[in-house]
């Protein structure tokens, strides 16, 4: 089955571009056997943190809630405070999947619009994009700053189609965040998951039309 009618490529940033278990993994000699775990809890949290704070209508940017919600994790695995400051630092500078470059150059061939559509603030996508060499191969950098509140409410998914003029359908919406699939999806993109681990869909009334195990996969179906 192939994709059709696509005039933008949308991304979503942590866990589909950028490896969100990076940051603990090259300090796992000191963090210890518990990193991943560690990890998951600082990832869980965080996006707890940003739902909890749309609900609440107390917004703050990525970064604070990056922060406390690393505090958090700390907190609850017991890991030294004196590593704050690195995994913060190394969080700013996430390994990108090695296939991304290839990909967005493909889309290029393709006369395709590509995008990032991140809860990340405009100056951390900076920093990771220009870090992992990327940031030239984006035509767009969208914030959820822009409108002050985060994924998955429509505001954020109409980001995309208000910037490249465009209809909801007429966006391809990556993400390895299931219910991310599923707030772009409701909002009218055409979704596609990305589903690096095998994981196991969400269950809120949106199923992707469409699932690559990792973004090489993705020039196939157009
Ligand atoms: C983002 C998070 C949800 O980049 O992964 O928006």
């Amino acid at each position: 089955m192939k994709i059709k009618n696509i005039k933008v490529c949308a991304f979503d940033a942590y866990g589909t571009c950028f490896d969100i278990n990076s940051a603990a993994q090259n300090l796992a000699k000191e963090i210890g056997k518990d990193w991943l775990s560690f990890s998951t809890t600082w990832r869980t949290v965080q996006l707890e943190y940003t739902w909890l704070r749309s609900l609440m209508k107390k917004h703050e940017d990525f970064w604070r809630v990056t922060e406390d919600s690393l505090d958090f994790a700390m907190e609850s695995h017991k890991i030294d405070k004196k590593f704050r400051s690195k995994l913060l630092e190394l969080y700013k500078k996430l390994n990108s999947y090695p296939e991304l470059v290839t990909c967005l150059k493909n889309l290029k061939e393709k006369n395709v619009k590509t995008c990032i559509l991140s809860n990340g603030s405009p100056s951390l996508l900076n920093e990771l994009t220009a870090h992992a060499k990327v940031q030239d191969l984006f035509d767009d950098l969208i914030s959820i700053e822009e409108v002050g509140i985060y994924k998955p409410h429509p505001k954020v998914y109409e980001l995309v189609t208000k910037k490249f003029d465009c209809k909801p359908e007429e966006v391809c919406f990556l993400s390895s965040n299931t219910w991310d699939i599923v707030g772009g999806g409701i909002f009218g993109y055409q979704s596609i998951w990305v589903d690096r681990f095998g994981k196991t869909f969400d269950k809120l009334g949106y199923q992707p039309k469409f699932k690559i195990k990792d973004l090489s996969e993705l020039i196939k179906l157009f």
